[in-house]
């Protein structure tokens, strides 16, 4: 495979989030004209690193470091209007300009700042083994307003002032009785204020608005070439992660055909992205966690802290259970395994084959968080490697203990790796063809 024969691919992390999406869409956006991203919304965090300048995406898409790439936020997303007008802001102060070139589906749900609240007032009042340690962006109150129906807002609805105006004063009315009810919040939200702060936001996107099923579509039958880029991780899918310490959407390939209105035909190529340990950022089972120095040494090298929320990310060894089932979920074509640097000079490896409960092997994943409770790992040793490895850029060039290691991660996720990281920026990616 040459990476100027894939088409119409979708980029998905297999972890739980944070694997390094980002760089793998800057990647191959050289060999795609349009990106699209088709779910979450401010709690993805991806970042892109060109001749020493870092972007931290949240709600734009990676590609739009690339300048000649169309952007297209679809309507599987939440938008918070306010945070992507300053995504917008940011990047053309540092030269990429938005103009022309993104487009934000009319059908996309809008965070309101009453969404905000009630993450906040839900987390406050969970007992802690019921915290789920969100990104305090509301996106579980908003994906729940679009299901419940009764006061999602659409970023189309903000349009229209007066419609706009009526919804926000039910939907306000309704979460100030229920959030004085439930969690004995006092302060009001003011509706009118609201309103007026979202019908500015609104004039501002308004050039950018349009129906982004049809666009993405007409571009597909003028052969561009499309780039689905994932948010989240399979582990956090709020059908097949490890449920309740999930996100609100499903970050998979099942994500995209809803999210962005395409037919599954479309996709041709299903990146999958790993990092080469495990990460995890926010509460729930994570079975091959290091609680120890290792785990602190591989925050540390790798600098595991969040994009969006810089709290630190739990570490620990790479999962193939985990990660088998979310290939199994996603069908991946090929595989991304991204840093591989941050191995450097561990010592011994471990790779966890198989989950073990009162001494017996699992033969099924755990259907969700509670289903993890006396999972243990069992693990396999690999040789580690202490040459640095970030110069490297043909799979030939690397140890023959990172090959090795590569190699037990293709056999045991069960799909042809294509390219490997071994530092943050662009050129630090081993590329393998055949
Ligand atoms: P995303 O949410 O999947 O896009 O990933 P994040 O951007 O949240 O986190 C991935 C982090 O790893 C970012 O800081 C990247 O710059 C960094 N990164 C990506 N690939 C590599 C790699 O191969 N080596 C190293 N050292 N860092 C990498
Ligand atoms: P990217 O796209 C890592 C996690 C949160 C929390 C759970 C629910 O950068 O990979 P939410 O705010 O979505 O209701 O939080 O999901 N989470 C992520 N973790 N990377 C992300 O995105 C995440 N988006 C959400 O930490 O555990
Ligand atoms: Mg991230």
């Amino acid at each position: 495979m040459k990476l100027d024969e894939l088409a119409h691919s979708c980029v998905v992390g297999l972890q739980w989030g944070d694997e390094g999406k980002g760089k793998i869409v800057d990647l191959l956006m050289a060999h795609h004209d349009v990106v699209v991203r088709y779910g979450g919304g401010a709690n993805a965090g991806h970042t892109v690193v060109v001749a020493g300048d870092k972007f931290a995406l949240h709600q734009i898409p990676s590609g739009i470091i690339r300048q000649e790439v169309m952007c297209v936020l679809a309507n599987g997303m939440v938008i918070d209007p306010a945070v992507l007008l300053g995504e917008m802001r940011g990047l053309e102060e540092r030269g990429i300009s938005p103009a022309g070139r993104l487009w934000v589906s009319d059908r996309a749900h809008v965070v309101m700042p009453y969404h905000r609240r009630e993450d906040a007032l839900a987390e406050a009042a969970a007992d802690q083994a019921h915290k789920l340690g969100t990104t305090s962006r509301g996106i579980g109150p908003c994906y729940a307003d679009k299901v419940l129906r009764y006061h999602g807002i659409r970023v189309g609805d903000m349009l229209d002032a007066d419609r706009f105006r009526a919804g926000i004063a039910r939907a306000v009315a309704h979460k100030n009785a229920y959030f004085a009810a439930v969690y004995d919040e006092r302060s009001q939200l003011d509706a009118n204020a609201i309103t007026d702060e979202y019908l500015q936001f609104a004039e501002q996107l308004r050039p950018h608005v349009c129906d982004t099923a049809q666009l993405v579509n007409e571009r597909i039958s003028g052969r561009s070439r499309v780039l689905f880029e994932g948010a989240q991780g399979s582990m956090l899918d709020v059908d097949h992660g490890t449920y309740p310490y999930v996100t609100s959407s499903a970050p998979g390939v099942g994500g995209v055909v809803g999210g962005s209105g395409v037919s599954p035909r479309t996709i041709k190529s299903i990146v999958g992205v790993v990092k080469a340990y495990a990460t995890r950022v926010g509460d729930g089972p994570f079975p091959t966690e290091l609680c120890d120095a290792t785990g602190e040494t591989i925050r540390t090298r790798g600098r595991e802290y969040g994009t969006t929320t810089g709290r630190p990310r739990r570490c620990g060894w790479f999962d193939c259970v985990a990660a088998r089932y979310a290939a199994m979920l996603a069908g991946p074509t090929h595989l991304a395994v991204l840093h591989m640097d941050t191995l450097t000079g561990m010592g011994e490896l471990r790779i966890c084959v198989g989950y073990r409960r009162d001494g017996r092997i699992l033969n099924s994943f755990p259907a969700g968080a509670y289903d993890f409770a006396g999972v243990e790992p069992v693990y396999e040793s690999l040789p580690g490697w202490d040459e640095d490895v970030s110069g490297c850029r043909r799979f030939a060039d690397l140890p023959a203990a990172a090959r090795q290691y590569l190699a037990a991660i293709q056999e045991r996720v069960g799909a042809p790796i294509l390219l490997v990281g071994v530092g943050p920026t662009r050129e630090q990616t081993i590329v393998i063809e055949d």
